[in-house]
């Protein structure tokens, strides 16, 4: 599915690697038919010297170029945001379009003092708080797995 949406199989090589190295994991597929259309993960995330905050990074995520523009990835977001509240995760991270993300409660991270350690406009690094508050008061970089550098 990854192959298939993306320009290259970098996401696909970044989703075995995170599927075998992170843990937690929240990885779910949309289905048509039985047949896969889509995929997102989540994946823990960590911010500067808060150890303890429960965060998970949402990415990759694919839709099948034939099914997209169907609502199948805002389904798989609402659907992995759920999964990830169920297992105890405080706020969700992700870099993204600004204009795609925000529809799910995603805010700029720059509002919270938050960052992102790859080089990209402060718009399109967003944060989504689960917990209420889980975000008050701390500030600092957020950490994705390393495999993500090589992306
Ligand atoms: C991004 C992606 C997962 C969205 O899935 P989808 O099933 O098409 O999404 P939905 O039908 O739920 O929502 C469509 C919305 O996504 C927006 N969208 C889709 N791809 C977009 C992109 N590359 N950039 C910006 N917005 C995009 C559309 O503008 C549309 O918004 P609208 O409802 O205002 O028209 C899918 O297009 C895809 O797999 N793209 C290639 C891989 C990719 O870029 N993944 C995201 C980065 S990890």
């Amino acid at each position: 599915m990854n192959e298939a949406a993306f320009a290259s199989p970098a996401e696909a090589d970044l989703v075995d690697t995170l599927r075998c190295e992170s843990t937690p994991i929240v990885s779910l597929v949309g289905a048509e038919n039985e047949i896969v259309v889509g995929h997102i993960l989540f994946t823990p995330a960590t911010l500067d010297g808060q150890p303890r905050l429960r965060l998970m990074g949402l990415g990759p995520m694919a839709v099948a170029p034939s099914h997209q523009r169907r609502g199948i990835g805002s389904a798989l977001v609402r659907a992995g945001i759920d999964a990830c509240a169920a297992i105890g995760t405080e706020a969700v991270v992700v870099l993204g379009h600004p204009s795609f993300y925000p529809r799910f409660g995603f805010a700029p991270s720059h509002r919270f003092g938050i960052g992102c350690e790859f080089d990209a406009p402060p718009e399109v690094f967003m944060v989504l708080e689960l917990a209420p508050r889980a975000l008050h008061g701390v500030s600092g970089t957020v950490h994705y797995h390393a495999a993500f550098k090589g992306v």
